[in-house]
């Protein structure tokens, strides 16, 4: 089963709309020596609209870091699917570490989420991932099939192949520690088997990407294991040449 891999580059809260216009100009000028990767960038929301603007026609998809599920309300500071849309994303993070830990994001309410993306038409990236803690208790496994089966739980089954998860070890985001290409293949095997018993066929076509520590260095091991199509990437795709170093690695 081929899967076309996916690079994300996830900016947090980095990079004004001056310095993501540059970073745009950089990255075009590279694209074409990546090969067939799709590339997709998530930078802060104020950005989205004039990102999106500068990638349009070249292929490279810009995503949200997050979403509400109601299409409109008294959220304040939120913002919907549908408002994500119209500023021109195609795909958005959800449930990322940092929004779990920071602001007390629950599978309960990702499982609210992920089917509001899908109806909005956007692509879903669950992102999913044991503490070091957690690893060294022995409880990664439990953590990663609760976080799976209940963060997809509202996804109806003709929807499945559209989803992407994000395999993240908590340990290993932003602490220059990834996991070793074995560790982490072992991961997204499990969850592709956990997949497979919620969604059939569907597991074997859901893109699940790597992310922790993803630099030019340690990509092309990484991405070359079976089971890991693609990456999302934080610190290494804040400047557009490793980007699209980490990029080819995906294809090569
Ligand atoms: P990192 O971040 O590549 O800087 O470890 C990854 C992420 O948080 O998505």
């Amino acid at each position: 089963m081929s899967r076309r891999p996916l690079v994300a580059g996830n900016w947090k809260m980095f990079k004004t709309r001056g310095e993501a216009l540059a970073f745009a100009d950089g990255l075009k000028q590279g694209l074409g020596t990546s090969g067939d990767v799709e590339i997709a960038i998530c930078p802060p929301f104020t950005s989205l609209d004039v990102l999106a603007s500068a990638f349009a026609g070249s292929g490279v998809g810009v995503f949200g870091q997050n979403g509400h599920e109601d299409a409109n309300g008294a959220h304040t500071g939120e913002i919907s699917m549908e408002m994500l849309v119209d500023a021109g994303a195609s795909g958005v993070l959800l449930g990322h570490s940092e929004r779990r830990a920071d602001n007390n994001e629950t599978d309960q309410a990702l499982a609210r989420k992920v089917p509001a993306a899908l109806a909005a038409g956007l692509t879903p990236v669950l992102c999913i991932g044991e503490s070091e803690f957690e690893r060294d208790s022995g409880t990664t496994k439990a953590v990663l099939d609760r976080q799976v089966l209940e963060g997809l739980s509202g996804v109806a089954i003709g929807d499945f192949a559209k989803v992407v998860v994000a395999y993240e070890p908590i340990w290993a985001i932003g602490t220059g520690k990834s996991a070793t290409p074995e560790i982490a293949q072992e991961a997204h095997r499990w969850i592709r088997d956990q997949l497979r018993e919620i969604c059939q066929d569907a597991a074997d076509q859901i893109r699940i990407l790597y992310g922790g520590s993803v630099k030019p260095e340690n990509a092309a091991e990484l991405l070359s294991q079976p089971d890991i199509d693609g990456a999302l990437v934080g610190g290494a795709a804040l400047e557009p040449d490793s980007l699209l170093a980490i990029a080819a690695a995906a294809t090569s």
